[in-house]
């Protein structure tokens, strides 16, 4: 497998109903990596971009949370509206989507 030139973790974590800290699973997470996922295959971008789930990133009052590698760039409140231009943008083009970054007090 040759090395990605990013890769993308989605924020999966759970937690319980209540719990104070929330989660990105209960803000959407499972669907929005489902989501990446398609995307991924719908473009054949095997050798360009990995996809691959986490557990918590650390700011979770803003989630679902993705964070790309190489540049350590974090995205907050992703929605699967935002994976064709986070494709075409960064994750292809090399352009981070400025909108959806967290901001210099988060991350
Ligand atoms: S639960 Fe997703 S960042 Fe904490």
């Amino acid at each position: 497998m040759p090395r990605p030139q990013r890769h993308v973790f989605v924020c999966s974590q759970q937690r319980p109903p209540g719990h104070p800290r929330g989660s990105c699973a209960a803000k959407g997470a499972s669907p929005l990596l489902q989501a990446f996922w398609a995307e991924l295959q719908k473009r054949q971008a095997f050798e360009q971009v990995a996809i691959t789930y986490s557990g918590c990133l650390g700011p979770c009052d803003g989630g679902p949370n993705v964070v790309v590698y190489p540049e350590g760039t974090l995205y907050q409140g992703v929605t699967t509206a935002d994976i064709p231009e986070l494709f075409d943008s960064h994750l292809l083009g090399g352009t981070e989507v400025e909108r959806l970054k967290a901001d210099g007090a988060t991350w």
